[in-house]
């Protein structure tokens, strides 16, 4: 999988008519969409899907970018309320998402060191330090895109690029804790609801995170057209995985530990961006989020590791899947970051 090549920008798809082609089903009525699309078509349309995420897995950056763009506009389906009708519950969709989804999982637990999973320790809390240990040996740790770049060199415009790519995550972290905790009980279902308090700014609208998220736009002046065409493959991979893993009831363990490392990597992360916003003294409005989440997610990761995954961990099963989320979290986004380097990305 390439990943030097930053690749955005809707230019690229040429070879891949089939992301537009399905994109524009998207907002037509799904009865209409199914009773239209004749049989032919839509294996015409899976002989095509296949062929992208083909390419992706050979490291076209073009078919990545388009295959991660698709997945992403076909979970907006099933993330955004609409304006109109729109092709949700559509059997033809779902089968092109169905494929996306499924070269996505494949390409990730292809980036797994083999045996990984299986050195995990049976005992909850000697399995929680060795996920801690995982993550702190990982090069994703203290990464030099924060602890250099965003720290010391950023500019302005750089951190106006750096929060269009964060959106995809911290913009609906309320909606992936929503959507992961259908069908769990006792601490867990607790701890995800405090989680989620904290998130609505514990009933105060005007400190609900995402709307504190929101401020930084108002700051760079950000549209949501501009959002989606400056999205990156990968940033849009970080976002369909987030949603990809905590939609399905099957992958619940998997989106414990993935939302459980983006919560304990934040922090440090975020010190980072609080020194470069006050380095370019740029207006206090549009930090405030992050400088909330220095604290708030350091005691949502500490109450995630102890009440969600600990108690989680006295299954095998849990702690595989738990390990195995972690990874995806870890691995794509020291991808993510790797790519926004200055000297390996192409064009900033
Ligand atoms: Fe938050
Ligand atoms: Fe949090």
């Amino acid at each position: 999988m390439e990943t030097g090549a930053e690749v955005s920008g809707q230019a690229g798809l040429a070879p891949y008519p089939v992301v537009e082609e399905v994109s524009s089903l998207l907002n037509r009525p799904a009865d209409e969409i199914d009773a239209s699309v004749s049989l032919g078509e839509r294996a015409d349309f899976s002989t095509r899907v296949s062929e992208l995420n083909a390419k992706s897995a050979a490291g076209d950056p073009a078919a990545f970018y388009g295959q991660q763009l698709l997945l992403s506009r076909i979970y907006g389906l099933v993330t955004q309320l609409p304006e109109g009708p729109t092709a949700e519950g559509s059997i033809v969709v779902q089968e092109v998402l169905r494929q996306l989804e499924q070269a996505t999982i494949a390409a990730e637990d292809g980036m797994l060191e083999s045996g990984i999973l299986d050195a995990a320790p049976a005992e909850p809390t000697a399995f929680l330090s060795w996920l801690k240990k995982l993550a702190k040996e990982h090069r994703v740790y203290k990464h030099p895109y924060y602890r250099e770049f965003i720290r010391d060199q950023a500019t302005a415009d750089d951190l106006r690029h750096y929060v269009i790519q964060e959106s995809v995550v911290d913009g609906r972290f309320d909606d992936l804790l929503a959507m992961m905790q259908v069908g769990t009980s006792g601490a867990a279902k607790m701890e995800i609801a405090e989680n989620f308090w904290d998130e609505m700014g514990n009933g105060d609208p005007s400190q609900v995170h995402t709307h504190l998220f929101n401020q930084i736009y108002e700051v760079f002046d950000i549209s949501p057209d501009e959002l989606e065409r400056s999205l990156t493959a990968n940033a849009l991979l970080s976002g369909n995985l987030a949603v990809l893993l905590c939609r399905y009831r099957n992958l619940y363990a998997e989106a414990v530990g993935f939302l459980g490392m983006t919560e304990w990597l934040a922090p440090d992360r975020f010190v980072q961006v609080v020194h470069a916003w006050d380095r370019l003294g740029l207006p206090d409005i549009g930090i405030v989020y992050h400088k909330l989440h220095i604290t708030v997610d350091s005691r949502h990761a500490a109450g995630w590791f102890h009440n969600v995954v600990v108690p989680a961990a006295e299954s095998e099963r849990m702690r595989r899947a738990i390990a195995r989320g972690t990874l995806w979290r870890l691995n794509s986004s020291a991808r993510y970051l790797d790519e926004r380097m200055p000297e390996l990305a192409s064009h900033r």
